[in-house]
């Protein structure tokens, strides 16, 4: 099944990307693949072409670079390729204090977190309200509704990147537009290992980021405002309870599942 549709996946090299690169591909979507490292981005271009048939193409880009999101608007405009989805699936976590983590790794996780995501929406939506069509998959966190010691800044930027998407999506209600926030639990990816966390309770059982990705494509499709996936047993009910439960045993929860010493 074909389709004249191209969807941009950021951090398709990683864990939930390489997922995302599969369901949209799989739908017959082609890609612009978005990463840091060219050789990755390349091998994966060549085995998504050759199995599914679609159109492929690649950026190599640090979200750390000031011009990220510019570099990135620009290309696809050389490519000459109108983007109908866009996946803003890059992120990163930090284990540790807010003391013991330096301001420049503060800066690299606002950027790479907020700074950049925010920057594409606000490049790529004009053109899709100007066609009254397209769709943006944000990959926040479940992290999002709780403050989060041990991962302090991880936890406010995945707060901040819901609530911005959540608002644009009421901005934009009245369009054949929409903006979707994912919000999954702890998944086994690359992340734990690329957070520190990898010796925490809290990624002793990772659930896979396979079904977390077709349920955010599903939803985005629908143009869903929030949508909670793969959040394993125990997560489950804490999530939907977490509104209601007091704010600083939540967060000793938190800390004692983000803490090293498992
Ligand atoms: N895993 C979880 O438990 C979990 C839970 C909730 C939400 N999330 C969110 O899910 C999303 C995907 O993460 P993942 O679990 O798939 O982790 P992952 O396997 O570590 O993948 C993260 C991706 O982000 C990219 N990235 C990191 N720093 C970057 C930078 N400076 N510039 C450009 N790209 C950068 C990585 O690029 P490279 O391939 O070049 O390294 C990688 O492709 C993130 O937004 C994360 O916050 C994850």
């Amino acid at each position: 099944m074909m389709s004249n549709k191209t969807a941009l996946i950021t951090g398709a090299t990683g864990g939930l990307g390489k997922e995302f690169v599969k369901v949209f591909a799989g739908n017959g979507i082609n890609l612009i693949l978005v990463g840091r490292n060219p050789q990755k981005l390349q091998t994966l271009r060549n085995s998504v072409q050759k199995r599914y048939g679609i159109k492929v193409n690649s950026i190599a880009v640090d979200f750390t670079n000031d011009d990220a999101a510019e570099t990135i608007y620009n290309e696809t405009k050389k490519l000459g390729v109108q983007v109908d989805y866009l996946v803003n699936n890059a992120g990163l976590g930090g284990q540790g204090t807010f003391l013991e983590r330096s301001f420049d790794q503060d800066i690299n996780m606002a950027k790479v977190n907020m700074m950049v995501p925010t920057k594409l929406m606000k490049l790529f939506l004009p053109d899709m309200v100007n066609r009254n069509a397209g769709r943006v998959l944000n990959v926040s966190s479940s992290a999002a509704l709780i403050p989060g010691p041990l991962q302090a800044e991880y936890y406010a930027t995945k707060a901040y990147f819901t609530s911005l998407s959540n608002a644009v999506w009421y901005e934009l209600k009245d369009t054949d537009v929409s903006v979707t926030a994912l919000m999954p639990g702890a998944m086994d990816t690359g992340f734990a290992k690329a957070g520190g966390l990898t010796d925490t309770k809290m990624f002793a059982n990772g659930v896979s980021p396979k079904k977390v990705a077709e349920e955010g494509y599903e939803a985005m499709l629908k143009g869903k405002m929030n949508v909670f996936a793969g959040l394993p047993g125990w997560q489950r009910p804490f999530v939907g309870l977490m509104p209601m439960m007091p704010k600083k045993a939540t967060m000793g929860f938190v800390a004692s599942q983000q803490s090293t010493n498992k």
